[in-house]
């Protein structure tokens, strides 16, 4: 398999606070790979970093075999990496429809003019963007709430909603920053199988999780966190019984392990 993600000591300073501290990180194509740490740890920076919204202070990220360090963010995308937010950044006053259909706007050609003008480009676009999403809104199992306001529906929704706006984007790789905030137990069940689908279907998949029984039965590698740094990095099993793992989560009264393969 190939590498398609890697951080080379990778570095962020805010002021003199050592937000992520020389990261190196290798993803390879078909990983489902989770980043864990406690609160503070970076993980968010980290991403943001990797997504094109930090330039790092030090370090290089190579995507697909190409140095993608401080490129924009769109330009990142572009090239096949999608990602959602820690807090949700939907439109709320549009449709799930909508919301996703704006995925799209990348992958066309349309410009305000012609949109403005409402040329034969413009609606060739509009018709296939909105073919498209609504494909992914069935591939997802949220079409009974297509035409659905954003904000009117519950936060474990809002979630899928922006996942499957990411989709709309046609990523290789796929990073998700807590994705089971805000979900029961059994709608983070439905999220690990479903992630697990999408890895099937060919998309390597990044996530930051603190839900451990979500991590541990999901992911095939895992990177943790401390402090900015990297303390561990391995199997579930191989982070699961790792000391600093555990310190570091004992520290903040969290226990790694617990529960993590009951059904
Ligand atoms: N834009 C910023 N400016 C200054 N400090 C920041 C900025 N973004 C993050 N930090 C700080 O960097 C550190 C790492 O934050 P980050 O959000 O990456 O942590 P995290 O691991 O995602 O935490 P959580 O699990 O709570 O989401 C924190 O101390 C945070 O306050
Ligand atoms: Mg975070």
């Amino acid at each position: 398999m190939a590498t398609i993600l890697e951080a080379r000591d990778v570095c962020q300073y805010f002021g003199g606070l050592k937000a992520v501290e020389k990261v190196n990180m290798k993803i390879e194509e078909g990983d489902i790979f989770g980043v864990i740490g406690p609160n503070g740890a970076g993980k968010t920076t980290f991403f943001n970093i990797c997504s094109g919204i930090f330039k790092p202070t030090a370090g290089e990220i190579i995507f697909r075999g190409e140095p993608i360090t401080g490129l924009l963010t769109e330009k990142i995308a572009r090239k096949g990496m999608a990602r959602t937010f820690q807090n949700i950044q939907l439109f709320k006053y549009m449709t799930v429809l909508e919301n996703v259909k704006i995925g799209f706007h990348i992958r066309t050609r349309t410009t305000m003019l012609s949109a403005l003008l409402r040329s034969k480009r413009y609606s060739e676009d509009e018709k296939f963007a909105t073919e498209k999403a609504a494909e992914i809104l069935e591939r997802v199992g949220l079409s009974e709430f297509r035409d659905t306001l954003a904000s009117n529906l519950p936060y474990g929704i809002q979630r899928k909603v922006e996942i499957a706006r990411a989709l709309a984007l046609d990523p290789k790789i796929l990073l998700l920053d807590e994705p089971a905030a805000g979900m029961n137990p059994s709608e983070t069940q439905e999220l690990s199988d479903f992630v697990k689908k999408l890895n099937a279907g060919g998309l390597t998949i990044v996530v930051i999780e603190h839900d451990m029984k979500f991590v541990m039965n999901t992911c095939n590698r895992i990177l943790v966190l401390n402090f900015g740094q990297k303390i561990c990095e391995g199997t579930p099993d191989v982070v699961r019984d790792d000391r600093n793992v555990n310190e570091a989560y004992f520290g903040k009264g969290l226990v790694v392990g617990e529960g993590y393969n009951n059904a």
